[in-house]
């Protein structure tokens, strides 16, 4: 029996929206956790509890925690964790809008929207600086073990572990690198997407490559472009069945390691920084057994 969040492994959307939640009336968060129960299946939306809700249910989820911040060499990598996440997917930017609107009229009594970004799949699923993305994500049943906990802790099957962080690219900066020079900074080619047999060790690619971590590190990764007047960039969202394989690889990309700083920070910054709990689904809504609802 499948018990996840359907958004997590289906496709990506042509459409999206993220809301990000603090707690503001903890008497309240009950009731508006089960009216938002009735309206959030999984599917349209994904739903992630972050580590201070967790805490102001009285649970304790093995795993989640709070994403920590990192001073690098000439730029930083912040952490600003949030009470509730959720990823509205669609077709059609009206039904967006309004299925957003309901949700936060539904938290509303207990929770206070910080932050809506809008999101959208560009061309065959690329990244505003124009390369492919989601190339080497683990696929099938590999896909499926990746981002999903199993029952080895009980109450977190079916669960999922997700990073996000909203990233800031600064166009002008990009469009003044060659080709070439982008092509070394993602460590493929532009052209064809093949991945470069000479990259150097900066690029994205060769920071990352899931195999090269002990343990290795694969994810789940369903990012998406947003922009808002002129400014834009990826939305990044990694899902796994625990954040270790992120933070593995955010903490290689810093440079923190070897001193080789991720190409991708020549022309991008992460603006947040979060973790969240994304709860298994059981007779066809959200399972929030373990707060005790
Ligand atoms: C602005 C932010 C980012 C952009 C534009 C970006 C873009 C890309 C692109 C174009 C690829 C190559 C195609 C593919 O295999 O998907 C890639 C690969 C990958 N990225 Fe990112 N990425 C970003 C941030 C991150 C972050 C923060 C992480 C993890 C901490 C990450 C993890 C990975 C992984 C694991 C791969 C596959 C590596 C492999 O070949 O095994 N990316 N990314």
């Amino acid at each position: 029996m499948n018990l996840e969040q359907t958004g997590i492994l289906a496709p990506l959307p042509e459409q999206a929206r993220y809301l990000t939640f603090e707690l503001a009336a903890p008497e309240a968060v009950r009731d508006s956790l089960l009216a938002l129960r009735d309206i959030v299946d999984g599917e349209r939306a994904v739903l992630g509890i972050g580590p201070s809700l967790a805490r102001a249910l009285g649970a304790d989820i093995p795993g989640l925690r709070v994403l920590p911040p990192q001073a690098c060499d000439g730029f930083d990598i912040p952490s600003t964790p949030a009470a509730l996440w959720c990823w509205i997917r669609g077709e059609d930017r009206g039904r967006i809008f309004h299925y957003s609107r309901s949700i936060v009229e539904a938290l509303a009594d207990a929770f206070r929207l910080t932050q809506s970004v809008d999101g959208y799949k560009y061309a065959e699923g690329r990244d505003l600086s124009g390369y492919i993305d989601g190339t080497e994500n683990p696929q099938g049943d590999h896909a499926r073990t990746v981002a999903l906990a199993d029952d080895t802790v009980p109450g977190l099957a079916g669960s999922s572990f997700v990073a996000v962080q909203l990233w800031e690219h600064d166009f002008d900066q990009l469009e003044a690198y060659s080709r070439v020079e982008r092509d070394d900074m993602i460590g493929r080619r532009y052209s064809d997407n093949e991945e470069l047999d000479d990259a150097p060790p900066s690029a994205h690619v060769k920071r990352t490559a899931q195999e090269s971590f002990e343990p290795e590190a694969f994810m789940l990764r369903r990012s998406m472009p947003w922009s808002e007047g002129d400014a834009g960039g990826f939305m990044f969202v990694a899902f796994g069945h625990t954040l270790d394989a992120f933070e593995a690889s955010l903490h290689r990309m810093s440079g923190a390691e070897d001193g080789i700083a991720d190409g991708l920070f020549r022309f991008t910054r992460p603006r947040t920084g979060a973790y969240y709990w994304c709860p298994p689904i059981r007779d066809g809504r959200l399972d929030l057994s373990l707060f005790g609802l």
